[in-house]
């Protein structure tokens, strides 16, 4: 057996049983970095299966933290110098999303920075956010360009409320919770604002958002109206894969120059337009192309020229994120071979 590789550096993942952050702590364990990462349930064998596996891969610490918990963070970020909070409790179909995302959302954000000032050993600090956070507002048109500056209307969100409208607002006050305590507490942070997430999950769940990007090939209804309903919503259909959304995480968080938000956005479409680019490349699914009066093209575009002149560059396009997902799909199962 190949010899595991001894980190220098270590780094904490908060929420490791999630899609993005196992694929994170696959990344970070094959640069070398010695990883922390957390869970709610350490005893829950079937869920933590993933990480388990990764275990062969280098030096992964798996620890019991709870977003709710603050003294839960104090252990696994103790000695780390990158800290990756991941997590956010999730549940579209919440009745009560105040009490079941906004404030977990906002104290677990608060928690994790807490600790990470007491420990006082992280050089950076990288919060997940979310395109949620950045391009939900009234303004009409189309060819808006979305940039770091832009910032959901919070207002409008709690005052409509329309469907899943408890996410984007615990993301947005979320992060800017997190960008108030880092001012106030000379922590340097940095936010990575990602877009709907595709390929291939080391989870042992199909994580929602693959079955959401992939709805309009399997011909779930429900989700196909869950992907118009975010267009409309958010203004456009922006997609990346994961993998390409982990390296920039680790970009970012190693770039000496890096800092502020860094909006992280491979293809920017519409549901229209997404539907005739896979009744084309997969024919056999019959990807449905008529729809009506909804609009064809999209809103706004999500822009990760930031990013990107930093110096960071996309792995995948949108031909590599639904090959990959389709292939995912199909050894789970979930799609005919
Ligand atoms: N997936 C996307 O398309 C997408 C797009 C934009 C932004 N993001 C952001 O990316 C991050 C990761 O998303 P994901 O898709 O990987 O989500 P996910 O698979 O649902 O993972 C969410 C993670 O948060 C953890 N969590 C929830 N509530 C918690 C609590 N109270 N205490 C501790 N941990 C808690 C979950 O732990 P359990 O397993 O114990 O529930 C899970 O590990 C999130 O910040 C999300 O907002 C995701």
């Amino acid at each position: 057996m190949a010899a595991k590789p001894t980190g220098t550096k270590t780094a904490c993942v908060v929420g490791g049983t999630g899609f993005v952050a196992s694929v994170l702590v696959k990344l970070l364990l094959e640069k070398g970095y010695t990883v922390n990462t957390t869970v709610r349930d350490p005893e829950n064998q079937e869920k933590i299966s993933h990480l388990l596996a990764l275990e062969s891969l280098g030096n992964l610490k798996i620890f019991k933290a709870d977003l709710t918990d603050g003294a839960s963070f104090d252990a696994p970020v103790a000695g780390c110098e990158l800290v990756f909070h991941v997590a956010t409790p999730v549940n579209f179909a919440s009745e009560d999303p105040e009490n079941d995302m906004i404030k977990p959302a906002i104290q677990g954000v608060l928690n994790v920075l807490k600790a990470c000032a007491k420990a006082g050993t992280a050089k950076r600090v990288i919060l997940t956010s979310s395109a949620a956070a950045v391009t939900i507002n009234q303004l009409n048109g189309t060819g808006m360009v979305m940039k770091e500056e832009n910032w959901t209307d919070v207002e409008f969100l709690i005052s409509v409320k329309p469907p899943t409208w408890g996410y984007p607002v615990s993301k947005t006050l979320a992060e800017k919770a997190a960008w108030k305590f880092a001012e106030e507490n000379n922590i340097d942070l940095i936010t990575v604002i990602p877009t709907l997430m595709a390929g291939p999950s080391h989870t042992p769940d199909i994580p929602s958002s693959i079955g959401l990007a992939m709805s309009l090939i399997t011909g779930n209804e429900f989700l196909i109206n869950g992907m118009k309903g975010m267009q409309m919503l958010s203004g456009s259909i922006s997609i990346s894969h994961v993998e390409d959304v982990c390296r920039a995480h680790i970009f970012v968080a190693e770039k000496e120059s890096a800092s502020g938000r860094y909006i992280c956005c491979a293809v920017n479409t519409s549901v229209p337009e997404l539907a005739k680019f896979l009744n084309k490349r997969y024919p056999h699914y019959k990807v449905p192309t008529d729809f009506g009066d909804f609009p064809t093209k999209a809103k706004l575009t999500i822009s990760s020229e930031k990013l990107i002149k930093e110096g960071f560059s996309f792995k995948y396009g949108m031909e590599e994120i639904y090959d990959q997902s389709v292939e995912y799909f199909k050894a789970k199962g979930l799609l005919k071979k």
